[in-house]
């Protein structure tokens, strides 16, 4: 199994390409499920979420190409794909494929709107928390889906003639259902009113496809959108969005390491929430032309407090990295994690750093300390994986993260990012 090897203690100084946001790309991915005509996506990002999702499409039909680099295109760009579902030519998502990634799962709402049936395999718990998909079986049967559960597998039927608009109010803001019920109601009868409906941009750049796909969709980026459905949609061009976990992971290396960073193509709008309290800890930053300048110029990194929340609060993708910069300042600061009842995994990895973290309920207390010290740590997610490599850049001495199968799920190129910032970083096979 690979590891990273890295030695901390270098400032980071450069320019980095922030990728297309894979919590985009997905659903954007999964939208191709819902025309019989080419979806082109652009910036989409190389990872091993993408590919795991490749297969469980065209495993229901989905013609996948990739283009070659245009002329004048740096190593940077992301990939040009073409998703063809001329056909849907299998309306089941296997419990091999679903249970390695939960986001396979929101294909159940294209599929349902399309082929007026799905069997999808419940997707399980997994390390972060239980995860269930109750708020997505809730808002499909009220647009008239009769579903069912029959060994692991979700099994739905639309009545006669597609799905029913209806007017939906989700009890507790998620992502995934926002993505899944908007998807399913671009081809309902009738319209289609969702309160209550996570906002992050991501939502905004496949609601935006939907439109470019004849969708018609109105209240795009607020809590509540109303969607009247049409007979059909075809194929659109569309760019997925800069990553702007990526953007807060690299500008939060940056605040640990010191140095100065720019981060190409970020979006500040994006992450406005975690970029102010980066600001308060101490870290200049500056929207660019060309991106987001991150510099810290050595003084000591100040505690502040933070809880997560949905967007446009500060992001749970940010909570791991955050709680790395703080076990490095100069004071106590507290993180509340309001979104996953499990996502303090990291917290034992970062005490092998020499790190101070109480953990009670809800609430992580951290006691900051001048220095971290390298250490051998093992990563559990993608986020906390992606913390543990930013404390090495920062800590003094050799760091080696095992099983990092994690991080190359959803960051494209991260010891070549960093290293060419000046980042002491190596990926050891085997
Ligand atoms: C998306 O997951 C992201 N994944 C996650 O990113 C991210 O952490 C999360 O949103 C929150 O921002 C993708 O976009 C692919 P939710 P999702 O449904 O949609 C509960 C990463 O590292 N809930 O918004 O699965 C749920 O248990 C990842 O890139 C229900 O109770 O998250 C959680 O507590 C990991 N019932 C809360 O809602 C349901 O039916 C928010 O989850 C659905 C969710």
């Amino acid at each position: 199994m690979d590891r990273i090897r890295l030695v901390g203690g270098n400032e980071l100084r450069g320019e980095i390409p922030i990728s297309g946001a894979k919590n985009a790309a997905l659903p954007l991915m999964i939208a191709s499920l819902l025309t019989d005509e080419p979806l082109v996506l652009q910036n989409v990002p190389r990872l091993a979420d993408v590919k795991q999702l490749e297969r469980i499409l065209e495993n229901h039909g989905v013609d996948i190409a990739v283009h070659g680099r245009r002329r004048g295109e740096d190593d940077g760009a992301g990939q040009r794909m073409t998703f063809h579902a001329a056909d849907i030519v299998d309306t089941t998502a296997p419990y091999e494929l679903v249970s390695v990634m939960r986001a396979s799962f929101w294909v159940i709402g294209p599929l349902l709107a399309r082929a007026h049936e799905a069997r999808v395999s419940l997707p399980g718990g997994c390390a972060i928390g239980t995860r269930p998909v109750d708020l997505f079986l809730y808002g499909l049967k009220e647009l008239g889906a009769q579903i069912e559960i029959d060994e692991g597998y979700v099994v739905a039927k639309a009545p006669k003639g597609g799905l029913i608009g209806a007017h939906i109010v989700f009890p507790k803001v998620s992502v995934g259902a926002t993505h899944t019920l908007l998807m399913a109601a671009t081809l309902a009868r009738g319209v289609t009113v969702l309160e209550n409906v996570a906002m992050e941009p991501e939502i905004t750049n496949v609601a935006e496809c939907l439109v470019a796909m004849g969708a018609k969709i109105s209240g795009i980026g607020t809590r509540i959108l109303t969607i009247e459905g049409v007979e059909r949609l075809h194929g659109a061009t569309v760019d997925v969005i800069p990553d702007r976990i990526e953007t807060g992971t690299f500008a939060m290396a940056a605040a640990m390491t010191g140095g100065d960073v720019l981060l190409r193509g970020a979006r500040a709008e994006h992450l406005q929430t975690a970029l102010d309290i980066l600001a308060r800890t101490g870290v200049e930053l500056t929207q660019e032309a060309n991106g987001l300048r991150v510099r810290r110029n050595g003084n000591g990194i100040q505690p502040v407090d933070v809880e997560t929340d949905p967007f446009p609060g500060f992001p749970t993708d940010l909570q791991a990295q955050f709680m790395a910069l703080m076990t490095m300042s100069s004071g106590v600061s507290s993180i509340r994690e309001t979104i996953f009842e499990n996502r303090y995994m990291h917290v034992a990895e970062l005490a092998r750093f020499g790190a101070d973290i109480r953990v009670e309920g809800q609430v992580a207390t951290v006691t900051g300390k001048p220095t971290l010290k390298g250490a051998q740590v093992m990563a559990t997610d993608l986020r906390a994986s992606v913390s543990l490599v930013i404390a090495g850049l920062a800590a003094h001495g050799e760091t080696v993260v095992n099983r990092i199968y994690h991080l190359d799920r959803g960051f494209e190129r991260l010891e070549d990012k960093l290293s060419r910032c000046g980042a002491e970083i190596e990926r050891v096979a085997g």
